[in-house]
């Protein structure tokens, strides 16, 4: 691997039409990121639907200055959007960040990415370069070069790190630029792109860029997993998460990032990553049962913040929660974002609901209350209408907002003074001045809460 420019005799052409397929949290913020970069940028996505929207500078998620961006580049005609491929005729970079779904065996799917690389094979100049910018299984930019090279084509791995409420953010500061490719004019070129950025870029085969992108989501994940059992031994042993991950992140070898305690981690990515990383492990003949352990134990994360609520609620972990009025503050996966695929919260929800419980659901991401995300769950525009009468405050996500929350007006709402806050995100010292119960995660004996 290297991080220095090669001595290699590579056309400096920075003048280039550059094509992205897919506009969603990579592809959008990847054409808006090059585009204020100066890039001149297209980007196509099938949904034709949201190609128009975003013409008229409507913008289908929820990230922070995205919006203000696209609108300002677009206004400068330094960004298109098509629903037709065929307007990437003259693109000579092609970002592919399209969606590459888990399938029943738990490898990625990726239909879309070979459908659009075999596209692109057809429309393109000799000589373009075809980055996948897709989360892909080790591999696969090997076998998508295989596509076209009859037609002269090249293709990169450039993986994405992003997170997502940061997306713009973390696109113009990477920790690093990941570029993986044998062809090393090509991968120069995509390197280019992202110079005003200043940023490392490591140069790599395609098969290490691609472990790479896998390898960081599986080492979240395991980070996760461990610190949520870690949290259910401190309230068995009575010590206190905040303070053990607090003391542990300070070791600049391990850093304090990712060290809080949740209902399960989830979203879009870090599930269903893990899953393609073990099918990929399991076809290579590798077993990796510190990664299978992670995924099993974040599995049953869920089934533990039921157990909690009913000891809240009952008494028993066992307790029976059919005919309770549950209020559940967060739906999304994390907060930041309006995102609610593979969201612990729901994953929780549609537990309570099949237990029989009566849920009413609050998050700032839909603060008119429409969404229905699930059945049995309804949707209210803010958290005090979601405690009207409830038997308990569930707390699934750590929006900001629920360290505000006024523990005064919610005594006033709820049927009994009962909380489970699977974020640790709430004013404990308020909370408990007002009377209510508190189960936290993993912040020691629930009986100094107050708990029965
Ligand atoms: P997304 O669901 O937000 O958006 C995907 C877009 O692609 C949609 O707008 C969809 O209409 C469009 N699309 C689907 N098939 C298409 C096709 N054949 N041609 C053109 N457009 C098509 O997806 P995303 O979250 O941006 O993820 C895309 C890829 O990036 C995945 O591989 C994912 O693992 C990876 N990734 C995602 C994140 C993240 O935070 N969301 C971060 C890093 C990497
Ligand atoms: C994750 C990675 O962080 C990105 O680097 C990566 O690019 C992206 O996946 C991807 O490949 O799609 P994201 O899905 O936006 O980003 O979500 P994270 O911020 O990683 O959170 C994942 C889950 O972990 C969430 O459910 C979150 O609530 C949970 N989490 C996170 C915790 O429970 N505790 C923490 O301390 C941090």
């Amino acid at each position: 691997m290297s991080t220095t420019r090669p001595d290699v005799d590579r056309p400096v052409d920075i003048d280039i039409d550059i094509g992205v397929v897919g506009a969603g949290y990579v592809g959008l913020t990847t054409a808006a990121g090059m585009a204020h970069l100066g890039h001149r940028v297209t980007a196509v996505d099938v949904d034709a639907q949201r190609v128009d929207a975003l013409r008229h500078g409507q913008m289908p998620l929820r990230e922070p200055e995205l919006d203000d961006t696209v609108r300002r580049e677009n206004s400068a005609g330094r960004l298109r959007f098509d629903e037709n491929l065929g307007s990437l005729r003259t693109a000579r970079v092609v970002f592919v960040a399209v969606p590459t779904p888990q399938s029943a065996s738990g490898a990625a799917d990726l239909e879309a990415v070979f459908a659009t690389v075999r596209a692109l094979g057809d429309i393109l100049e000799p000589g373009s370069v075809i980055v996948a910018k897709s989360t892909v299984p080790v591999g696969t930019t090997r076998r998508c070069a295989e596509v076209v090279a009859h037609r002269g084509l090249k293709l990169v791995t450039n993986p994405e790190f992003l997170r997502e409420g940061h997306t713009l953010e973390d696109f113009l500061a990477p920790d690093r630029i990941v570029v993986g490719s044998d062809d090393e004019v090509s991968a120069w070129i995509v390197a280019d792109l992202y110079a005003p950025l200043s940023a490392p870029v490591y140069f790599t085969s395609p098969e290490s860029a691609e472990l790479a992108k896998y390898t960081s989501n599986a080492m979240l994940a395991l980070r996760l997993s461990f610190v949520n059992e870690l949290a259910e031994l401190c309230d068995r042993v009575g010590a206190d998460i905040r303070d053990v991950t607090h003391c542990v992140g300070a070791d600049s070898r391990i850093g304090p990032a990712f060290l809080a305690p949740g209902p399960g981690w989830g979203g879009s990515c870090l599930p269903k990553d893990t899953a393609a990383l073990l099918h990929t492990a399991t076809g290579a003949g590798v077993q990796m049962r510190v990664l299978d352990a992670a995924v099993a134990a974040n599995r049953e994360q869920p089934a533990r913040v039921v157990a909690a609520i009913a000891e809240a609620v009952t008494g028993s972990p066992d307790g029976c929660l059919a005919g309770t009025d549950l209020a559940l503050l967060g739906l999304t996966f994390k907060a930041g974002t309006a995102d609610r695929r593979d969201s612990p919260a729901l994953t929780v929800a549609r537990a309570l609901a099949d237990s029989g419980a009566h849920l009413c659901g609050y998050d700032p991401a839909d603060p008119d209350g429409t969404g229905a995300p699930i059945a049995g769950l309804v949707s209210v525009p803010d958290p005090y209408a979601a405690a009207e009468r409830a038997d308990a405050l569930v707390v699934l996500t750590e929006w900001p907002q629920f360290a505000e929350l006024d523990w005064a007006r919610l005594a006033g709402a709820v049927k009994h003074r009962t909380v489970v806050d699977t974020r640790n995100i709430i004013d404990l010292k308020s909370c408990l001045a007002h009377g209510f119960s508190v189960a936290s995660n993993g912040i020691g004996s629930r009986a100094a809460y107050g708990h029965p």
